[in-house]
């Protein structure tokens, strides 16, 4: 079954009390075996800059960087909704936003994803009034994480509740279809879930959202360096590679190729 268009149906889903997965992607490869086990959306998150790239990092991800993995992304998928998040300063004010969603957009991505609550309310009402359904992002922010010193949690005292359940009502109301909550203390993500209408997608926020996302690159250890203390991988695949790799060079340099000399048609 094709997923709903984001303008349709993810509401009914949330009424419905259905929960929707997601999870990221940045080469074709994954994007394909993603959409092919049904995963609800598949966002192509500008975590690629940490997991894929080796930066410190998202705040040096680029917009053409994103393009590249979105194409690559797009290739494999046919089914789930495909999302591609807006890199920092790509999204400043209301004209930029819409520009920089157009050519995310033209890569092949069905939506996009951008930081920010009721800061960013002109630049979502801009893209989803230029036909490009958005998705929010609020709670703790990666792309302010050298501002803020760090990743903390987010929706600890009442009054950073409040500020949390505004945010979400005014993503809400600028028309995104959905909204991730990003290390929201559980509490917190379970009243913004209730006080809106539109899906919670949770990340590190506890189980009371309406969906969950990961970075796949923590949920199968394909980046042993770091795993974010609400991960809990389902896979080693690091080790997998490590292994893999040992058994070559070992075979290699004892002369036990066991590969046999390729058949090549004879000219
Ligand atoms: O960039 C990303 O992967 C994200 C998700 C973790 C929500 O924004």
């Amino acid at each position: 079954m094709v997923n709903p268009t984001p303008k349709q149906d993810w509401r009914e889903r949330k009424k419905r009390g259905e929960r929707i997965t997601a999870l990221t992607a940045y080469d074709y490869p994954i994007g394909r075996l993603l959409d092919e086990i049904g995963i609800d959306i598949i966002l192509v998150g500008d975590s690629v800059g940490m997991v894929v790239l080796g930066y410190e990092d998202t705040t040096e991800v680029t917009l053409a960087e994103m393009l590249h993995h979105t194409r690559a992304v797009a290739r494999g998928v046919k089914r789930a909704l495909l999302v591609a998040d807006m890199p920092i300063n790509t999204y400043n004010d209301a004209k930029q936003a819409v520009q920089s969603a157009h050519e995310l957009v033209q890569a092949g991505a069905a939506a996009v994803k951008l930081e920010g609550g009721a800061s960013h309310v002109a630049q979502i009402r801009a893209i989803v009034g230029a036909g490009v359904p958005v998705m929010g992002h609020i709670g703790m922010l990666p792309q302010s994480v050298r501002l803020e010193g760090g990743y903390k949690l987010k929706g600890r005292t009442p009054g950073e509740v409040e500020m949390l359940r505004n945010d979400a009502l005014a993503v809400q109301a600028a028309g995104a279809f959905a909204v991730v909550l990003e290390i929201v203390a559980k509490e917190a993500a379970r009243q913004i879930t209730s006080a809106i209408e539109i899906p919670t997608i949770g990340i590190g926020s506890g189980d009371n959202c309406d969906g969950q996302i990961l970075v796949t690159h923590d949920l199968i250890g394909l980046f042993p360096w770091f795993t974010p203390k609400f991960v809990a991988p389902e896979a080693r695949v690091a080790d997998e590679i490590r292994r893999a790799a040992q058994v070559f060079i070992e075979r290699t340099r004892h002369g036990d190729v066991k590969v046999q000399e390729a058949s090549l048609p004879a000219n």
